[in-house]
């Protein structure tokens, strides 16, 4: 389990409307965390709401003692969150989860996510880097909430794809589209993944019908974030057996095959 601190908002960017970039003072945070973990943060000094809001960790540095998570604005939790000023203390709690498995040298590797799925998948492109040939593929709905391509460019990959369902915005269509025709041509040693549901459960099902290893990092509701309420359970296949485990404590990453939706 993560430490409990109170870390000084350092940075607040609204990078694109309704969704914001938070740099926070978190020395422990900083030196514990793994990429795919998350944090749970206390939104209001009143208590109110009750229970914090999961947010992934989007990048960890060690060097400046900081961490940076951006969030959507979703309803009262994420709104309370985005009227934080800057210089106050916020009460958070992290890394919690297990974060991605298996950080190591590959061949060529895909990552994918969608939405605000994306947030999880930098820090993990960053410790990938230099360990493999990495193919980052980042879907949106349209245009307007699309983030982050520069930060992920800037890592240097072999290929970044940025899709649009509208085509508003680079090319059109699903990112998992393009991630299949490139993986046609080029065989891939892991998928990493994340993003809404349908997403999740498209890549799924074409990393067993073309066994290929993949993690995905799932984004259940939860309730204390640390596996004591069972808010957040989720059916998982382990040893032939359904058996039910916590997004929070076990995942939220799990490897594909595992995760039973
Ligand atoms: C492990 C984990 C990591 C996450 N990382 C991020 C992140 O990096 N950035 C980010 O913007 N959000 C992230 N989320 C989602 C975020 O926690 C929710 O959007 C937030 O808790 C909503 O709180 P709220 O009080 O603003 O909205 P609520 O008033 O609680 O809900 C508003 C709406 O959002 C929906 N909602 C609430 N929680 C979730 C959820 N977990 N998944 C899907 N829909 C939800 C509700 O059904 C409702 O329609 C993550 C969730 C989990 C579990
Ligand atoms: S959120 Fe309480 S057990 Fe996972």
């Amino acid at each position: 389990m993560g430490v409990k601190v109170n870390c000084k908002l350092l940075k607040k960017e609204e990078i694109v409307n309704g969704i914001y970039k938070y740099t926070v003072n978190a020395p422990e945070i900083a030196n514990l965390a793994k990429p795919g973990q998350f944090l749970e943060i206390k939104v209001s000094e009143t208590g109110e709401p009750f229970l914090r809001r999961p947010i992934s960790i989007y990048n960890i540095n060690k060097e400046l003692d900081e961490v940076e998570f951006i969030f959507q604005v979703k309803g009262r939790g994420t709104e309370l969150l985005s009227k934080i000023e800057i210089g106050k203390e916020i009460d958070i709690m992290g890394p919690l989860g297990k974060g991605c498995y298996d950080v190591k040298e590959y061949n060529n590797v895909a990552i994918i996510g969608g939405g605000i799925g994306i947030y999880p998948l930098y820090e993990l492109t960053k410790q990938l880097k230099g360990k493999a040939n990495l193919n980052v593929y980042l879907g949106f709905r349209d245009k307007s909430l699309v983030t982050c391509e520069k930060e992920f460019e800037e890592i240097g990959l072999n290929k970044l794809v940025v899709t649009t369902d509208d085509g508003s915005y680079k090319e059109k269509g699903f990112a998992i589209d393009f991630m299949k025709k490139d993986i046609e041509e080029h065989k891939v040693d892991m998928i990493f993944a994340c993003g809404p549901l349908p997403m999740l459960k498209a890549i799924r099902d074409y990393a067993i019908a073309n066994n290929i290893p993949c993690q995905i990092s799932l984004e259940e509701r939860m309730g204390c974030g640390i596996g004591a309420c069972l808010g957040c359970a989720v059916k998982i296949i382990s040893e032939d057996e359904v058996v039910y485990k916590h997004v929070c404590k076990d995942g939220p990453v799990f490897y594909a095959k595992e995760v039973e939706f």
